[in-house]
């Protein structure tokens, strides 16, 4: 097998600030993802999910156990520039993320950052922007934009710089449901592309697609498998305060014959119904 773009192996971490009686954000967390897959990442409030993330960007060290990306440690400093280009993140909260006093120049920053030539930069702008919606708003101060306006900038900002990893940190929370849909019909484009993507979520309706899920409970992983397989179990539901999409809790509330694949899309109820 070639070389996971993900691996962790047996990764614990306890904020440093952390009160005495907190118990560590992650714990023995052994993970390793190959290149091109689609993770759902999913779990409670304070279950580890953005902790997890941070590891996989080197902004924060594990206290044991060892985080590789690509292949190189995140705790070798001299690795951090390869590492932030390879995975691209955006983080859950867009204000902690906009850095330029406009939405160009913060799509700007990244591309000049890793040194591309200006008219490279000039045009993987202009299409990022296209791509997100934020063409018209390339001069506009990011301080007073709407929340939904900021992620989109975010959002092409961190896609213009073509990672290979992406991670995203509940990446529609601020969308409205057309700007989520076609965010994750072009999350879908990236990923025929080659693109590994962890998603973080609390909408499975969002990880119907994903051909895994891991989910945490308290820091550590408990479960790692196919979202169908998830879905239809309601002590994992229950304990990581998840729902299952709407296609299945329907099904699961009609008498059906056995056998049968839970549908997780509305399209694929429907055939089912039509059936
Ligand atoms: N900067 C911090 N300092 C101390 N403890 C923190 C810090 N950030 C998070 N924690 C703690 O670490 C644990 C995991 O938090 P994390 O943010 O990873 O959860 P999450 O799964 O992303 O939750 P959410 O769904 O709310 O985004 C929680 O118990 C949280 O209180
Ligand atoms: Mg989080």
């Amino acid at each position: 097998m070639d070389e996971p773009i993900i691996s962790l192996r047996n990764v614990s971490y306890l904020y440093p600030h952390a009160e005495e009686s907190q118990r560590p954000a992650l714990s023995g967390i052994d993970l390793e993802i190959a290149a091109g897959e689609f993770v759902g990442l999913v779990g409670a409030n304070g279950s580890g999910k953005t902790t997890l993330a941070r590891l996989l960007n080197a902004l924060i060290i594990p206290a044991a156990g060892e985080v590789r990306i690509a292949g190189l440690l995140t705790s070798d400093r001299s690795n951090h520039d390869r590492i932030r280009e390879t995975a691209g993140m955006v983080f859950q909260n867009p204000d902690s993320q906009i850095v330029a006093t406009s939405v160009g120049d913060d799509i700007a920053f990244g591309l000049e950052n890793i040194g591309l030539p200006p008219e490279e930069i000039e045009a993987r702008i202009t299409e990022a922007a296209a791509r997100f919606g934020v063409a018209d708003l390339l001069e506009r101060e990011p301080h007073w934009l709407s929340g939904g306006q900021k992620q989109r900038t975010v959002l092409a900002g961190v896609v213009a710089l073509e990672p290979s990893l992406l991670i995203l940190d509940e990446p529609t929370s601020m969308l409205d449901p057309a700007s989520g849909r076609q965010f994750r019909r072009l999350v879908d484009e990236l990923r025929r592309g080659g693109t590994t993507i962890i998603y973080i979520t609390h909408m499975m309706e969002e990880l119907v697609g994903a051909g895994r899920l891991v989910a945490l409970d308290g820091g550590r992983i408990a479960f790692d498998g196919e979202p169908g397989d998830f879905f239809t179990s309601p002590e994992l539901l229950e304990r990581t305060s998840l729902e299952a999409p709407l296609a299945a809790r329907l099904s699961a509330a009609v008498p059906r014959g056995d056998g049968k694949r839970l549908p997780l899309t509305i399209e694929q109820l429907a055939a089912e119904i039509c059936a």
